[in-house]
C-alpha cells in the first residue's frame, strides 16, 4: 500500500496531511502529522494540487476554505465531528443575532457555514492568544465548545458567553479513573487537553493542544504520562521517547470511547482508494468560503 500511495501522490501532485489522532500507520505514512493549527497553515502553504486530509470533515473544509482551486479529498466522507455536528448553522445564526456587537469567536471545530457567522476562529493551540487580542470593552460568544470555553474564561478573566457543545471523545473521560490511576502511579505526570470536562483538567499537571502535549513530553524528564486525550497522539509521544510510560485516560464506562469515533473511520485501504480516485471531493459554496476565510485568516495573522 506505501509503494501505490507514493506512486499516486506523484502522479497527482498531492499531499497527505495527518492528524495526531490518526491511526499510527496513517501518521507514519503522511508527509505531515500535526494539530489544528499547524494543519491549517501547512494547508495554507502547500504548493500541490491534491491535499488529502486524513482527519476529519471541518480538518478537510478549512484546507479547501484556504486552498478553493485546490482539490481536498477525504479517505471517508463520514468522519465527522460531535463539536461541528453540536452548532446546527441555523441556530448558530439565531444565538449570535440574540446577541449584536458581541465579537463571535468559534473554534476550528466547527463548520463553514459557522466559521463564516464568525468574526475570528481559534484552535486549542491559539485560544488564549486570540482571546486575548480582542479589545478589554468588547463582549465575547465562544463556541462550540463549553469545556474549551470555560477553559479560557479562567486562563484570560474574560467573560464570555459559551454555547453549549462539547466533544463526545472528551466529554467521557472518568475522573474516577484518572484518581485512581494517579493513586497507583504517584510519579505520572497528568496531560489534558482543553476540550476535557474541568474534572480532569484540575487535576492536569499539563494542558495543551495535542502538539502542545507531544513537546511537553520531549523537554520533561519525567518518566510517566498519564495522558487525557485521544489516544492516537501515543503513537508520536512513544516515537519520540521510547524509553517513557503511557498510560492513556480510559473513559468513565470501561468501553474503547476514548478513540474518536469519526478520526478512527480513515484507514490505509480507505486512503489508497481515495488516491487512485480522487473521489471523496470537499466542496463548498463560494460565498460561504469567501466568509469563512475571513475569521480564519484573521486567526492566521494573529498567531
Ligand atoms: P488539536 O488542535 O489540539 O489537535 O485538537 C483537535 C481535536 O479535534 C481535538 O479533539
Ligand atoms: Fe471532534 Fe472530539 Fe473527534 Fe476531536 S476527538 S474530532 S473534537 S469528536
Amino acid at each position: 500500500m506505501l509503494e501505490t500511495i507514493k506512486e499516486l501522490k506523484e502522479k497527482h501532485n498531492a499531499v497527505i496531511l495527518a492528524h495526531y489522532y490518526q491511526e499510527p500507520e496513517i501518521q507514519d505514512m503522511a508527509d505531515f502529522v500535526g494539530d489544528s493549527l499547524e494543519l491549517s497553515r501547512k494547508a495554507a502553504g502547500t504548493d500541490a494540487d491534491v491535499i488529502l486530509f486524513c482527519g476529519v470533515h471541518f480538518m478537510a473544509e478549512t484546507a479547501k476554505i484556504v486552498n478553493p482551486r485546490k482539490k481536498v479529498i477525504i479517505p471517508d466522507m463520514d468522519a465527522g465531528c460531535s463539536l461541528a455536528d453540536s452548532a446546527p448553522p441555523e441556530l448558530f445564526k439565531k444565538w449570535v443575532e440574540k446577541y449584536p456587537g458581541y465579537v463571535v469567536v468559534s473554534y476550528i471545530n466547527c463548520s463553514a457555514e459557522v466559521k463564516a457567522l464568525s468574526d475570528i476562529i481559534c484552535t486549542s493551540a491559539n485560544a488564549k492568544k486570540v482571546v486575548e487580542s480582542i479589545p478589554k470593552d468588547k463582549k465575547i460568544l465562544f463556541a462550540p465548545d463549553r469545556f474549551l470555553g470555560k477553559y479560557v474564561i479562567k486562563e484570560t478573566g474574560r467573560d464570555m458567553v459559551l454555547w453549549n457543545g462539547s466533544c463526545q471523545v472528551h466529554e467521557i473521560f472518568s475522573e474516577r479513573e484518572l484518581v485512581r490511576l494517579k493513586a497507583e502511579h504517584e510519579k505520572a505526570k497528568v496531560l489534558a487537553h482543553p476540550e476535557c470536562e474541568e474534572s480532569i483538567l484540575m487535576h492536569a499537571d499539563f494542558i495543551g493542544s495535542t502538539s502542545a502535549l507531544i513537546k511537553n513530553v520531549n523537554e520533561t524528564d519525567d518518566q510517566k504520562y498519564i495522558i487525557a486525550t485521544e489516544p492516537g497522539v501515543i503513537h508520536q509521544m512513544q516515537k519520540q521517547n521510547p524509553g517513557k510510560e503511557f498510560i492513556p485516560l480510559p473513559s468513565n464506562d470501561g468501553c474503547a470511547c476514548n478513540e474518536c469515533p469519526h478520526m478512527r473511520l480513515n484507514t490505509m485501504e480507505k486512503i489508497v482508494e481515495t488516491l487512485r480516485n480522487l473521489d471523496n471531493e470537499i466542496t463548498l459554496d463560494e460565498s460561504v468560503r469567501a466568509k469563512a476565510l475571513k475569521p480564519l485568516n484573521r486567526m492566521l495573522e494573529i498567531v
